[in-house]
């Protein structure tokens, strides 16, 4: 579904990879992890069109994508949610859903636009029946669970195809971690394609077929998302932690 091959790409004139590889397929989900630094946001972004592709190419579902911008990246089914959840807190909760449909808006003729944006909310508010509950509170008063429930919401209201994930669990606790996997086990049953960047490697692992270790922009660890979970717990109890 999404493929990268040789990808290389950095900041200004800094490289962070220089030859990054890898396949996702049609629903399933890969799993990257990593400490501070790795690169593991920069390779969401590269994948996102917000960072260029320096050397490399990148697909979708057979399409070669490499030289689209972040807006078309949309367009063609690649939608990131991004870390720190980004909820606008002095818009309702309906409000931000609804900025989240902004390539229904420039797909559709005007007639075909608010049904479709209504068929998105709909799938939305049956998937986290809170936020239609919600739905008319403003997105600040939801819990830090509910928020990225919110931003999970958003990213489907522009019915990606790949859906990245940039740290879903952060300051979540365990039990509200548990629901939002459950929610992306789900997506990922549907068909969506996922890939999921945690800096702690423990729940997403669980979650993910593939998987992928960064270490300074360095690819560590890469495969069956099991196999790589037992090497870092391997790898842990050798060194005492810090693995990943
Ligand atoms: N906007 C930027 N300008 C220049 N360098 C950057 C920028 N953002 C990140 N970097 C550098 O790129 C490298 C990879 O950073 P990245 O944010 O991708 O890591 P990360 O794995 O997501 O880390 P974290 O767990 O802290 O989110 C780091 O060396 C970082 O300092
Ligand atoms: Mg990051």
């Amino acid at each position: 579904m999404i493929e990268l091959r040789g990808a290389a790409t950095g900041y200004g004139a800094i490289p962070v990879f220089e030859n990054m590889s890898f396949a996702v397929g049609k629903g399933s989900a890969m799993a990257i992890a990593g400490p501070n630094g790795a690169g593991k946001t920069t390779l969401l972004l590269l994948m996102a069109g917000m960072l260029p592709l320096w050397r490399g190419a990148m697909h979708v579902a057979g399409n070669d994508v490499s030289a689209l911008g972040a807006e078309e990246r949309i367009g063609v089914g690649v939608v990131l949610c991004p870390e720190g959840r980004r909820i606008f807190s002095t818009l309702t909760v309906e409000e931000n859903l609804q900025l989240g449909a902004t390539t229904i808006r420039r797909s559709l003729h005007r007639s075909g636009v608010r049904r479709a944006i209504n068929d998105g909310l709909e799938q939305v508010y049956s998937m986290f029946p809170i936020l239609r509950e919600r739905r008319h509170g403003s997105g600040g008063a939801l819990s830090g669970g509910q928020q990225q429930m919110l931003a999970i919401g958003r990213a489907l209201m522009s019915r990606p195809a790949v859906l990245l994930l940039d740290e879903p669990s952060l300051g979540l606790a365990p039990l509200i971690v548990d629901e939002v996997y459950a929610h992306l086990e789900e997506l990922k049953r549907s068909g969506l394609t996922i890939v999921v960047v945690e800096e702690a490697a423990s729940r997403v692992m669980s979650f993910a077929d593939t998987a992928l270790v960064l270490r300074n922009g360095r690819v560590i660890l890469q495969g069956d998302a099991k196999e790589v979970s037992e090497h870092l717990d391997l790898a842990k109890a050798y060194v005492g932690g810090g693995a990943g």
